[in-house]
């Protein structure tokens, strides 16, 4: 195989660190070749806690997918989350060189939208712009060679605190890796799940993972607004662990696998439990685990609502919410989620893939194929990347708001 057509990904979540390897086909598609994953013990909420746990856990997941696929990756495509991303929505204006739209000026209307004002310790990592306004005319996507005085932008930025990216970027080359670009955890998963006609008529995506949830909205093709919200699978298990006194991980084994988050849905069908402390066992059933669990995600549902809300984004979900993330496996989750939102909720696995797509057939892995089908429309825009030697963070940095100035 060319190695010109081999591309990585590395999803490092607060509970799992998964690497897919791909190769491109000629038709453009993704095939799956090698699939690693290992047990993420260095990650806090989406941040890097433990730079050595967090080296050793990619290590292990890239060396599982390398073996796999029969094939070495020097750099991969990573994502990013936690509270510290913001996001916002910013507009820019320009005159028209020549009275002819070129990519130098959508380059400039582009610059001019992401000209606000961002701390020191606060770097742009995304400026996507959403549609372009040529002489007042809005709503177009592609204004290049458009005959036109003004050209507008609404541009979606989103910023990240420098310091988690940079930890990011060291984790994964003290791992021999390269970061090809950083990718935002929840456009990532857009990229995987959502249907070009769901980003068109309206939908959120809502990733629940670990340590966090991550949100985007599409409207018309376009991002229209991200969040994170600090709660994730972390805070359900928790919750059982004190309920049920018992340890974390044995907490987080029954959640898996009789946790219900509807209590009307669950049964009365015992199972044992181990208490801290004596040892000794005890029994419990799903309607137990369902007072517990009902509550924790009626409240993530119901912050989700109101996020949506303040950003004026409820009123444009004719979609519906698509729900994905690997705490989305909770049975009777998407039922409660449809009560909170009052609309259509799907779940959301991971599209679009051949090869080992079994494997990655779970909401878990939507991030990392996401990863993978970024980089391929990276790829496609004719931006590829070649490494010659270890990046600065700034170039990483520099390349990745390149690419994404004309990725819609
Ligand atoms: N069958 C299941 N039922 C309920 N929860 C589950 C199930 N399987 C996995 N989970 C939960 O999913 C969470 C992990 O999801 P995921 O793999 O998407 O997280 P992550 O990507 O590591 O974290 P993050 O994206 O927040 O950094 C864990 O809290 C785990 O307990
Ligand atoms: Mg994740």
């Amino acid at each position: 195989m060319a190695r010109e057509n081999i591309m990585a990904a590395l999803d490092i979540g607060t509970t799992k660190v998964c690497c897919l390897i791909a190769e491109i086909q000629e038709d453009n598609t993704v095939e799956i070749i090698g699939f690693g994953e290992s047990p993420s013990h260095g990650m806090k909420r989406g941040v890097v806690i433990d730079v050595e746990r967090t080296v050793s856990s990619i290590k292990t997941a890239v060396e599982e997918a390398e073996m796999m696929s029969g094939t070495n990756i020097d750099a991969v495509y990573v994502g990013i989350a936690g509270s510290h991303i913001q996001s916002m929505n910013s507009h820019g204006v320009i005159a028209v060189k020549n009275n002819v739209v070129s990519d130098a000026d959508k380059e400039r209307v582009v610059d001019a939208a992401r000209a606000v004002s961002i701390p020191a310790d606060r770097e742009v990592i995304h400026a996507i712009p959403q549609e372009y306004i040529v002489d007042h005319q809005d709503g177009i996507k592609e204004p290049n060679g458009m005959k036109a005085t003004r050209l507008e932008v609404n541009v979606h930025i989103v910023s990240s605190a420098v310091s988690s990216a940079q930890n990011i970027v060291n984790c994964v080359q003290k791992s021999s890796l390269q970061v090809i670009d950083i990718v935002m955890e929840q456009i990532a998963s857009a990229e995987a799940v959502l249907t070009e006609d769901e980003k068109e008529l309206g939908v959120a995506i809502v990733d629940v993972g670990g340590g966090t949830t991550d949100i985007a909205v599409y409207h018309t093709g376009y991002i229209k607004h991200t969040s994170v919200i600090t709660i994730g699978g972390f805070q359900f298990t928790s919750d059982l662990q004190h309920a049920l006194r018992t340890s974390y991980n044995e907490a987080d084994t029954i959640k898996k696998e009789y946790g219900c988050a509807l209590f009307e849905m669950a049964t009365e069908n015992e199972f044992e439990v181990h208490t801290v402390g004596s040892g000794e066992t005890k029994k419990a059933n799903q309607k137990t685990l369902a007072t517990v669990l009902e509550p924790r995600a009626d409240e993530l549902f119901s912050l989700i609502q109101n996020d949506l809300e303040q950003s004026d984004s409820d009123n444009c979900l004719t979609g519906g919410i698509v729900l994905t993330g690997g705490s989305i496996l909770l049975e009777g989750i998407d039922k409660l989620a449809e009560r909170v939102f009052s609309r259509p909720v799907r779940i959301g696995k991971p599209i679009g893939v051949t090869g080992l797509k079994d494997m990655v057939n779970s909401p878990k892995y939507s991030t990392a194929v996401g990863l993978l089908k970024y980089g391929l429309k990276s790829r496609k825009s004719g931006k590829t990347y070649n490494f010659t030697g270890r990046k600065s963070f700034d170039a990483v940095y520099s390349r990745f708001k390149e690419i994404w100035k004309d990725y819609f």
